[in-house]
């Protein structure tokens, strides 16, 4: 039995004790060393008793909460157990949580030896960022709306900024953080999902396969940078200290577990193009950072100027830029900015917006994305979870950053105050093809 009861608080409050029960009922703990193949004998014979118990069919799902580098010692034990091999109709899942590599070699590595012992159907590596809603709907805004699809392409989209901007710091996480970083931490998983929702091509289904197949495909296409391109299309950086909401952050470098001489970047923004038709010349910049001035996590679409030569003989000298903002957190919208008439006797134009706002229209409560995926995964619908080719393809496009930052060390390294939107490089990044970012204010 787990030695644990829940605390009654304000969390939990919808959570009706006799339910809780219930469910603490089924709980069983089982206490083994993972590296040690009794451990192994023992979950399988306990897993057969409560498989007399329970009306579970045989069905196993394990979620491999575990540093990293426990996820394929842990794999191989499970597969060579036996407890993996699907039979009599019963289905033998496991569930994987990023980090997948920290980079192209080890999550090659990764996939081979998870691969080696269970089949690609069985593994379901999870990024909580696709159980958001307002992620998956990416796809229906796209795809079941005759109005977006004829223009989502270079003909009509000028470039599109992913930002994934947080407002926490490192906090308790030091020794995890600067080992991993920005880069790492963000974006091969969080933000390239964004991106290839995107950007990907339309599925032939809505259907884990044909989704996962285009996901993939989209990162393929990403252009693989040099070293000399990787480092003028890329800024990374470190908070320093500095107020956030009127509280005092501390330098990154004072943090716990922190090395004090530490060139970990806590912010990232780097400009990549995706060689496609669809894509071509297009920009996409992808920024994240911790310690910003607020949290915002949007997709920021920006379409072509209409042309001005309408407007020449007017007091008119520019016009709003077009945006469609796919808002992810914290606020769950999507907005339109275009330009519109100031009522007058005058011609005079000034950019406006049109906000849909989910928790106005729906009622459903804001899930946090792991329900959504553990549920899936249940019942065995892969559309929502990484596959090999995905996370390679992902991890070949960040592989140039990691290597030429290695060779900078320290002296490609921004600052940037906390609090702020982050340094002033990654203005520049945008500045000089004659774009700006979105502002960050959640
Ligand atoms: C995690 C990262 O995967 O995602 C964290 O390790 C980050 O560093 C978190 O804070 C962000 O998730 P969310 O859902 O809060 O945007």
């Amino acid at each position: 039995m787990m030695p644990f009861a829940p605390t009654w608080t304000k969390g939990c409050a919808s959570l009706r004790r006799a339910r809780w029960m219930s469910v603490l009922s089924c709980v069983t703990y089982l206490q083994g060393d993972f590296e040690d193949p009794k451990t192994y004998e023992r979950l399988r014979d306990q897993l057969e008793r409560v498989e007399q118990a329970r009306p579970t069919r045989g069905n196993r799902l394990f979620y491999i909460a575990t540093p990293p580098a426990a996820f394929a010692p842990i794999g191989c034990q499970l597969g060579r157990t036996g407890l993996m091999r699907e039979e009599n109709g019963a289905w033998r899942r496991v569930i994987i949580e990023k980090p997948f590599g920290t980079d192209l070699a080890s999550a090659r590595a990764l996939n081979h030896k998870l691969l080696d012992v269970l089949d690609e159907h069985q593994i379901y590596r999870i990024d909580h960022y696709l159980g958001k809603e307002t992620v998956q709907n990416i796809l229906v805004l796209r795809f079941a709306n005759g109005l977006f699809e004829p223009i989502w392409n270079r003909d009509h989209i000028d470039h599109v900024q992913i930002t994934v901007a947080e407002s926490q710091t490192v906090g308790q996480r030091g020794r995890f953080y600067d080992t991993t970083g920005a880069l790492r931490d963000m974006v091969p998983n969080h933000l390239f999902q964004l991106l290839s929702l995107v950007a990907m091509e339309p599925p032939a289904r809505f259907e884990g396969s044909a989704v996962r197949a285009e996901k993939a495909e989209l990162l393929e296409a990403a252009q693989v940078q040099n070293t000399a391109d990787a480092l003028r299309n890329s800024v990374r950086a470190q908070y320093q200290a500095g107020y956030i909401a009127n509280n005092k952050v501390e330098d990154y470098r004072k943090t716990a577990d922190i090395d004090p001489a530490s060139v970990t970047e806590t912010y990232v923004a780097l400009k990549l193009m995706i060689d496609n038709w669809r894509w071509a010349g297009v920009p996409f910049y992808l920024r994240t950072g911790k310690a910003l001035r607020s949290q915002l996590t949007e997709v920021a679409i920006n379409f072509k100027q209409a042309p001005f030569a309408m407007f020449r003989d007017t007091p008119i000298d520019r016009l709003a830029r077009n945006f469609l903002v796919l808002g992810i957190q914290p606020d769950e919208c999507i907005s339109l900015r275009f330009n519109a008439k100031v009522p007058g006797p005058s011609v005079t134009i000034t950019g406006v917006g049109m906000t849909f706002d989910y928790e106005d229209y729906f009622e459903a409560a804001r899930s946090t994305g792991y329900e959504t995926l553990i549920y899936d995964c249940m019942i065995g619908d892969a559309t929502l979870f990484q596959r090999a080719d995905g996370i390679e393809a992902g991890w070949r496009i960040v592989q140039p950053f990691i290597d030429a930052w290695r060779n900078a060390g320290a002296k490609e390294l921004a600052a940037y105050k906390a609090g702020s939107e982050g340094p002033e490089e990654a203005e520049h990044l945008l500045v000089r093809d004659g774009r700006r970012w979105r502002a960050i204010r959640g």
